[in-house]
């Protein structure tokens, strides 16, 4: 209060200055405090039947006939009569049953999620995505994240300030191949809570790849640094049907491994005027990064399965509107025809460290779960039906 009085009163001393240091030293010690503290354990959602359905595209006369049969998990009761519940697991035995995903032909693909504008939902696409795929298409996913900021790691409960350190991040790929090592990817990926998605975290640490890559580049002008991820992750493409990679919203040295690893982008963009702005400088930056690049070494050219628009954090505003106007005007066919509305729900649920797939029935109102989970499941569905028609022309 002293302190406030004396600054009202115009006059600062240095005794005030250093009262204030010492306040905000207590501050930062309580924050780091926290931030060091490992988050809660995760469980995954419980699926209610009628979602189960759904997602297996049958209807309630089929599923007591396959109940009956008993060859697949019958999930719990609270009582006889009650509506079942089934785990995530158990919902991905039903979809592999009852829905029969056409089987990965070929190796995993790889999709990252970018941006350069920050704050237009990369990380929340890529963890829904990774989720999607892994429980509406029972799929097999690896999630990277190549961000140092490490929101997609929290999103899976991991504290990337406290439980990660560099050697379980991409970086010991990073170093073997400055290094001019073989190194084995299979040891980095890490099962999470949700079943059949694995994680290559990130942590602040990540940051150190923009000063080694390029003093790398520099001294040896045959180092293609833009290639290491590429390279790293054919290792891992018999495992996986699908590797996920969320990246920072810079055109670092990390995007540019992850574009170059791409099989498919996904640019999600907010239907602003400044996130508009910025996609066109976005697409100047990525033409010329991939024009500038040199062949693959057996001379290919770089070329992706799809680059793809996708409208987020749609919302009634005339002026959203506007701009989505002017985005399928420009791209086309390239927009996703699905938009992301604004919820209130996201922010909510990403300040506890969740996504929408996370949420039961009890945590919100199904017609407000419903609205933002409709849109979101058909974007994983025409995700995994694109990567299926591509999988069978490369039988
Ligand atoms: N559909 C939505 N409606 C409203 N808010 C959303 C929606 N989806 C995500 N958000 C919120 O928007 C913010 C940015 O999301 P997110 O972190 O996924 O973006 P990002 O592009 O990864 O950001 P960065 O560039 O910092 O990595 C978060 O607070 C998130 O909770
Ligand atoms: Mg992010």
């Amino acid at each position: 209060m002293d302190t406030i009085k004396k600054l009202k009163a115009g006059k600062t001393t240095g005794a005030d200055l250093m009262h204030l240091a010492k306040l905000s030293d207590g501050m930062l010690q309580k924050i780091r405090d926290e931030m060091l503290e490992p988050f809660p354990r995760k469980v995954p959602p419980i699926i209610s039947s009628s979602r189960l359905q759904e997602m297996c595209g049958i209807d309630k006369q089929r599923m007591g006939y396959v109940l009956k049969k008993g060859e697949l998990p019958a999930g719990t009761q609270a009582k006889a009569g009650s509506p079942r519940q089934f785990t995530v697991e158990e919902t991905i035995a039903w979809i592999r049953s009852e829905r029969n995903p056409l089987p990965r032909n070929g190796p995993a693909k790889v999709i990252v999620v970018a941006n350069f504008k920050g704050g237009v939902t990369k990380t929340t696409t890529s963890t829904l995505l990774a989720q999607g795929l892994s429980m509406r298409r029972g799929r097999r996913v690896l999630h990277i994240d190549l961000d140092p900021q490490g929101s997609a790691s929290t999103l899976y409960g991991i504290n990337p300030h406290a439980e990660v350190d560099s050697s379980q991040t991409v970086m010991p790929l990073i170093e073997a191949y400055l290094e001019g090592q073989p190194f084995d990817m299979t040891t980095l990926p890490v099962p999470t809570y949700w079943p059949n998605v694995d994680i290559i975290p990130s942590s602040t640490e990540l940051f150190n790849a923009e000063f080694m890559l390029p003093a790398r580049a520099a001294s040896d002008g045959e180092v293609r640094f833009e290639q290491v991820l590429h390279d790293g992750l054919a290792q891992l493409k018999d495992t996986y049907d699908y590797i996920i990679v969320d990246t920072a919203p810079t055109l670092s040295y990390l995007t540019i491994n992850a574009i170059f690893a791409a099989d498919g982008v996904i640019v999600p963009v907010v239907p602003d005027m400044l996130s508009f702005a910025s996609m066109v400088q976005f697409w100047h930056l990525f033409g010329d990064l991939i024009n500038g690049m040199q062949a693959f070494d057996d001379g290919r050219a770089k070329e992706f399965d799809f680059v793809d628009v996708l409208v987020t954090r749609m919302t009634s505003k005339p002026a959203a509107q506007i701009l989505q106007g002017w985005i399928t005007q420009i791209y086309g066919s390239r927009v996703v025809p699905i938009e992301i509305p604004e919820s209130d729900l996201a922010r909510n649920t990403n300040m506890r460290f969740s996504t929408f797939y996370d949420l039961g029935p009890s945590d919100v109102g199904a017609e407000t779960l419903r609205r933002i989970r409709t849109p979101v499941d058909q974007l994983v569905d025409r995700v995994d039906d694109k990567v299926c028609a591509i999988w069978a022309q490369e039988e």
